[in-house]
């Protein structure tokens, strides 16, 4: 998959068909995190990835999100902040949430790639995942991803917003894009 189509066809997946991914599909796909910009060249990063049915369904419970039950597997991606705070005391602790977010997005656009959804879910009782997964105290879960093939109809990935709402030229407010340009020409005929 080219990477403006795995981009752009990335998407939530609350449905998962029954079919059982490849557990080295996702393997690889937590690898391409290690490959995300970091303050400091620092991995403050570990995932754990969770197959046991019965602990699928306690993750589920303590998300308080039924659907999650449903996954063959479930990747928790933890933080270990104090890596970056030492470092770094002053942002530290918003870097290792902003490197957090770039590793998961290549991780996300990896699981695209091999056909594979998910969805980040960020709503979850973090102590109680903690002690289920035996997750140090001093670790933050950044979020947790379900994974598997969906079995949701598929939809059309839409910008959220129109670039001419995001983006301004030189100062904030200030000379905005028009409305007539469209971004999707500077992709070759397809994309
Ligand atoms: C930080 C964060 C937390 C989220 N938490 C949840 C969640 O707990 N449950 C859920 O169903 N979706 C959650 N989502 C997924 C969003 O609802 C979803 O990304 C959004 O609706 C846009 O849809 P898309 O991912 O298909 O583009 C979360 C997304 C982010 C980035």
């Amino acid at each position: 998959m080219e990477l403006p189509d795995a981009i752009k066809s990335r998407k939530s997946v609350r449905k998962f068909s029954s079919k059982k991914p490849d557990w080295r599909d996702i393997i690889e796909s937590i690898n391409s995190s290690q490959y995300a910009p970091m303050a400091g060249d620092i991995f403050s990063m570990k995932f754990v990835i969770v197959d046991d049915k019965k602990i699928i369904e306690e993750i589920a419970k303590w998300a308080e999100q039924e659907f999650i039950a449903e996954a063959k597997y479930v990747v928790v991606a933890v933080s270990n902040s104090l890596l970056v705070k030492t470092p770094f005391p002053k942002k530290g602790e918003i870097f290792s949430h902003q490197q957090a977010g770039a590793a998961i997005e290549n991780f996300l656009l990896s699981l695209t790639n091999f056909g594979l959804g998910t969805c980040w879910i960020g709503h979850f009782n973090e102590e109680k995942i903690k002690n289920i997964l035996k997750i140090p105290e001093n670790h933050e879960i950044e979020a947790l991803f379900p994974i598997g093939y969906s079995a949701e109809k598929k939809k059309k990935q839409k910008p959220k917003s129109d670039i001419y709402n995001i983006l301004y030229f030189n100062q904030w407010e200030h000379d905005r894009m028009k409305k007539v340009e469209k971004i999707e020409s500077r992709y070759p005929e397809g994309y």
